[in-house]
């Protein structure tokens, strides 16, 4: 018999019952992303993802090294900052890296708790708890370094009634183009060098109190040409998510070491963003000119009604339809889950998005690690670095 399945806000079910969580995490509060010309990067995620204009801290605002733009898609917020002058030490890290996610940022109840919890657990500090203050309250925000150069800020907000954060100012446009249905962060991915996955996953687990939920290895996660393997960490509550990748050896380049390569260094891979109608929203994103990786073959369009059926899953949606606009499909004994995958967003082949739509599973889709690696190795052909 088959079941119908509602699309669920998976971000907020709970996973496990953990001991004690010594670090209670509400939410991921913002993702700020280092960038060349933020003015120009702010106007690409308004166009292309949807995203709308919120805040803005620049000289206008009384900031003298740097400018951000704040946007917002429902839960997201994503940060784009650019150095206003050549001391600014994020030009070191644009150099560096390129483009990149320099900070996921978790909203948190008590950011001098979850300063004090991780950093005697080991975490290296980024920034101690400072209070930053206006008409509309104070802010509290701390840091510790993750992986590569990547930090984790814990903002505590709960005293605080303005806009976004001391310093910004609402950022009022005229040009305001429809969002694209994008709801929140399902999760986000970090690769790691050779031999760093378990580093990383001992880190998070003493550090910050993940537990490591799902694992893939090389055996499951490979193509004829590469391999990598990957284990994702959740926080208590689950609403965390980050699954964490290193390369694997395999008889040409992988995907990590490319980005390992263009980024020079650890880094975020990719944002994993949540609607409930992907047909909808990858639709306009098409329109809209973000550009995705290659369709599946027609052979992986029809095997998937049969994996869909021997775990007694009914899909909801035409699969013509899903087929037409690339959008692939997994499923488990839960559900299933819908998901495309966009081309990098900047020059370098590093950060790229995830579109994704959960139908009840809880998976990040392994049943199509192949065909979507075989898809980023066609792009790496292209760019000689297979
Ligand atoms: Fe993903």
């Amino acid at each position: 018999m088959s079941k119908k399945i509602e699309s669920v806000n998976y971000g907020l079910e709970k996973i496990f019952e953990g001991a004690q969580d010594f670090l209670p995490l509400l939410g991921t509060d913002y993702v700020e992303f280092y960038v060349g010309n933020a003015k120009q990067a702010a106007h690409f995620y308004k166009i292309a993802f949807g995203f709308q204009s919120f805040a803005y801290s620049g000289l206008e605002t009384g900031a003298k090294d740097a400018v951000s733009y704040v946007l917002t898609q429902d839960k997201i917020k994503l940060i784009l900052t650019t150095p206003l002058n050549s001391k600014s030490p994020i030009n070191d890290h644009i150099v560096k890296h390129g483009d990149g996610v320099k900070v996921i940022a978790l909203w948190v109840e008590d950011a001098r708790k979850a300063y004090k919890e991780t950093t005697s657990r080991g975490a290296k500090s980024y920034m101690e708890p400072t209070v930053e203050k206006d008409e509309f309250g104070e802010v509290v925000r701390s840091g510790i370094y993750t992986y590569g150069e990547t930090v984790h800020l814990f903002v505590e907000r709960k005293n605080y009634n303005g806009t976004f954060l001391p310093g910004f100012q609402k950022w009022e446009s005229a040009y305001n183009p429809p969002t694209a249905g994008l709801k929140y962060i399902d999760h986000m991915v970090g690769n790691v060098g050779w031999n760093q996955m378990d580093v990383w996953v001992k880190w998070y687990e003493e550090v910050m109190g993940f537990e490591n939920f799902l694992s893939f290895d090389d055996k499951q996660i490979h193509t004829e040409y590469s391999a990598l393997m990957s284990k994702v960490m959740s926080n208590g509550n689950g609403r965390i998510k980050f699954p964490i990748n290193e390369p694997a050896k395999g008889k040409k380049r992988s995907q990590i070491e490319e980005y390992l390569d263009f980024y020079e260094g650890a880094g975020v891979q990719h944002i994993a963003v949540a609607t409930d109608d992907i047909l909808k929203t990858v639709s306009q994103l098409r329109a809209n000119g973000v550009e995705f990786l290659s369709t599946p073959p027609d052979d992986y369009y029809k095997s998937v009604p049969g994996r869909l059926l021997q775990f007694s899953h009914e899909l909801n949606e035409d699969i013509e339809k899903l087929k037409a606009l690339g959008i692939m499909i997994d499923a488990d004994e839960e559900g299933y889950l819908l998901q495309i995958f966009t081309k990098p967003v900047e020059d370098r082949p590093t950060l790229f998005f995830e579109i994704i739509q959960r139908m009840g599973a809880k998976g990040f889709g392994a049943g199509n690690f192949k065909a979507l690696f075989e898809s980023i190795e066609r792009e790496q052909q292209k760019r000689g670095t297979l």
